[in-house]
Parts: C-alpha cells; sequence; structure tokens
C-alpha cells in the first residue's frame, strides 16, 4: 500500500495513548509460556510481530488467548512445550527469533526457524554461538548465522559470555537458556541495554543478579504466573514526540509511556537539543517506569548523539535523523554500526531517503551527519518494508512543501497497526 501525506500548516494538537511496548508484549506471552499458571496481559501489542510471538509458541502447544490488547497464556512450565510438526515463522521479528532460540536451545526436540526476507539477512551468530558453547546444537546457512535455522537443545551448561554487541537480544537469549542450564550462566554486555527482561523474570519470582554490565542467573529456577500491564512505547511515542516538534504550533499529549531509563535517551536529546518537553505524572507500573509527555514545537540545535547513548534509543534513530533536518547546525550520530543489521540497513535507508527530500545528510561508517535547518520538499520515497523507515517519512510528510507518498507502508503494521489513523486524530 502507498500512502501520501500532506503538509501540516496549523500545528498538531491533542492527546494519544500510545500502543503497547513492543519489547514487553514479546517478553510477556514468551514469559507466561515457561512459567506455571496463567499469564495475564494488558496493553499488549497487537502488531506482527508480538503476533508472530504468540503464532511460535501455539505452535509449541501453549495454550494463548489474545483478543486486542488483552492475552492469556497458559502456562505448563519449560516441559509443557512440545516439539512443533510445523516451521516455526518470525516473520519480520529479529526480537522473536532471538530470545525464543535461548528458549529452543534447552528444550529436548528438534525445530526449524524461518521468517522473512530481512529476517533471513539478519546476523544470528550473535545469539547461536553463545548458545552452542552452552550446549546446543543449531545449524543454518554460514554455520548456523541466518535462517533457516535448525535447533536440537539439550542439556546445557552455565557459562559467562563476554558479549561484543550491546544487544538486549543477546543477553535475553543466553539468560533465558541460562534458566534451565547447569550452574550459573551470566552475560557482561559492552554497554547497558534495555533491561525488560531482567525487570520481568523478576516479576516471574527469578532470582536475577546485577553487578555492573554483568547480569546472572542460576539455572533451576521456574516461573509463576503474573498479571502484566504493559505500559506504552517510547519508540513508537517517538514519532509523535519528533512531529510535535518540528511542526510549528503543535502540542501533543502522550499518555503512559514507558521511561525506563535503558529507553529513553530521545528524552535526553530532546532536551539537549531544545525541544519543550515536559515529563508528568511519573509512576512505577509493573516493575516499569511510566510517565506522560508533552511536546510543543520549539526551536532546536544540533547534537551529538553517540557512545552509552546509542543502545538507549537505537530503534528511535531513523526518526531523530528526521529531527535533526529542522535543527541548526550539525548533529552528528555516531558509534551506531549496529544500524546496520536492524530491519534494513538504516544508516544508508535513512540517509538515501531523506536525501531524496532535499535533507544535508550524509552516511559514515557508524552512523551519520547531518545539517540543519533544511526545508524539505515533497518526493516519492520508501519504506524499504521496514515499520521505522515507514513512520519517520510519515513524520518528514508532515514538513515537506507539497505531498509526499510513500511507498509499502503495509510494514508499519509491525509495531504500529493504526500509526496513520492517530496521526490524524492530531489534525485540528
Ligand atoms: C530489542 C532490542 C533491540 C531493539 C529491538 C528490540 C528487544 O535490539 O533494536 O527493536 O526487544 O530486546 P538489539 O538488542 O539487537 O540491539
Amino acid at each position: 500500500m502507498n500512502k501520501t501525506m500532506h503538509s501540516i500548516t496549523n500545528g498538531l494538537e491533542g492527546s494519544l495513548k500510545i500502543p503497547g511496548d513492543k519489547s514487553i508484549s514479546h517478553r510477556a506471552v514468551m514469559f507466561g509460556a515457561i512459567a506455571y499458571g496463567k499469564t495475564t496481559v494488558d496493553g499488549f501489542l497487537p502488531g506482527d510481530d508480538c503476533l508472530s510471538t504468540i503464532d511460535c509458541f501455539r505452535k509449541m502447544g501453549v495454550q494463548i488467548e489474545q483478543k486486542e490488547e488483552r492475552v492469556e497464556i497458559l502456562g505448563k512450565g519449560f516441559e509443557g512445550l512440545k516439539e512443533p510438526v510445523e516451521v516455526l515463522d518470525v516473520g519480520n521479528s529479529g526480537t522473536t527469533t532471538r530470545l525464543m532460540l535461548g528458549i529452543l536451545a534447552t528444550l529436548p526436540f528438534h525445530s526449524i526457524v524461518i521468517g522473512d526476507e530481512s529476517i533471513a539477512k539478519r546476523p544470528m551468530s550473535r545469539v547461536t554461538k553463545p548458545l552452542k558453547e552452552l550446549g546446543a546444537k543449531i545449524d543454518g546457512r554460514d554455520e548456523g548465522n541466518y535462517t533457516p535455522l535448525s535447533i536440537r537443545g539439550g542439556k546445557t551448561k552455565g557459562i559467562h559470555y563476554h558479549s561484543p554487541v550491546a544487544s538486549a537480544q543477546v543477553k535475553s537469549a543466553v539468560l533465558l537458556a541460562g534458566l534451565q542450564s547447569e550452574g550459573v550462566t551470566s552475560v557482561t554486555e559492552p554497554a547497558l541495554t534495555r533491561d525488560h527482561t531482567e525487570r520481568m523474570l523478576k516479576g516471574f519470582g527469578v532470582d536475577v543478579q546485577r553487578d555492573g554490565l554483568t547480569v546472572s542467573i542460576e539455572g533451576g529456577q521456574s516461573l509463576q504466573a503474573q498479571h502484566i500491564q504493559v505500559p506504552g512505547d517510547i519508540s513508537s511515542a517517538a514519532f509523535f514526540l519528533v512531529a510535535g516538534a518540528i511542526v510549528q504550533n503543535s502540542s501533543i499529549t502522550l499518555q503512559s509511556v514507558g521511561i525506563n531509563p535503558t529507553r529513553s535517551g530521545i528524552i535526553d536529546v530532546l532536551h539537549s537539543m531544545g525541544a519543550s518537553l515536559t515529563v508528568t505524572n511519573e509512576k512505577v507500573v509493573g516493575g516499569e517506569p511510566i510517565a506522560d509527555l508533552n511536546i510543543e514545537s520549539s526551536s532546536l540545535q544540533g547534537t551529538e548523539i553517540s557512545g552509552e547513548l546509542i543502545p538507549r534509543l537505537i530503534d528511535e534513530i531513523p526518526v531523530l535523523a528526521v529531527l535533526a533536518t529542522q535543527a541548526n547546525g550539525k548533529t552528528i550520530i555516531k558509534d551506531a554500526e549496529e544500524l546496520k543489521v536492524k530491519e534494513t540497513n538504516r544508516i544508508d535507508t535513512v540517509v538515501h531517503q531523506l536525501k531524496e527530500l532535499g535533507a544535508n545528510i550524509r552516511a559514515t561508517d557508524d552512523g551519520m551527519i547531518i545539517e540543519g535547518p533544511t526545508p524539505l520538499k515533497a518526493a516519492t520515497v520508501r519504506s524499504y518494508g521496514d515499520h521505522r523507515i515507514g513512520m519517520a517519512l510519515a513524520i518528514a510528510g508532515l514538513i515537506c512543501d507539497g505531498e509526499l507518498t510513500i511507498e509499502n507502508t503495509d510494514a508499519i503494521a509491525v509495531s504500529y497497526p493504526h500509526f496513520f489513523e492517530d496521526l490524524e486524530s492530531l489534525s485540528k
């Protein structure tokens, strides 16, 4: 499907309830599936990625009821998972693939994991390598680096893994395998990444220890079913935060957004660029901090986004690049090589598409440099089947000098099925 965007001349205004956090929704289903008892989830994100997770666990015999944002999972522990007759299709979802591999690694059966064209290009050895060290048998193209993957899990023994990449998916996969492994399993990451796995496992009654950048878990612990309230996804809120900041005369409020410090880098960046952003009603729900965010348009300054900030806003970089085109001066994004292995190579796709709109942007080895402010001109652009590229371009369309057409917006349903309806509801 193609979508045409029009520039907004009189501002965006209103309040939105942002859909559930994708990372937390995946984990709620997976942890519910390996726990004992009935886990209930409210605020679940019914996006294509999280539906892929439900589908995979159903194929392993787990009873899961899902109606919009409510999910019930009847877990019978790890032993309740059965050898799947069908292949486990993860669709476009890297989180489903990598976290599920951590669970499959210790299960005494054979399974095959496949996904779409984008998944087939994404590196999996970052998880299959440590999982093989634990004792799992995993094979696939390039020695288990690419899907389709074949897994024969079984008896595993704890390891201490020093991850070369700052990746919550790697950390989570190894910890999940550690739950069923002999002895202690620990992961040291090069920079702190999102800690939803650690927080949620604690909620399910698991003892998780953290010492600086190392997280450890003792094997043999079982999970007890929980109720999970999923906060709004800050990575989805990001599109409206940027829209409010760059569309003149805007004021947008986003309700109950997760502001976990391992995810809230965008709040720090907006503040450092001079955005008029206020954070109110802060509270903790189900072990995760949430707040309401209000953004109003203001004048913006370029900034540097690098180092330990990167894992705290990795998924927001496409839309932050759009923001930077409207800021005064240079914005430098560096230390962000991980962008190359997301749903698309997001250094290439962002730079290429924003150039089409006339932005002053260039790619570097580990990020991009944007010089602003630049008026954006209308064009026909592509999402490349990447949900976040599609949404970032839609936000750019709000300030283009004419009609912007985005090709292939279907992918947006991966993380935000009602994105355009929500955006339209903010028109005055
Ligand atoms: C995710 C972790 C991040 C993020 C992805 C979701 C997760 O990936 O980009 O969208 O739910 O753990 P990495 O951990 O690979 O950096």
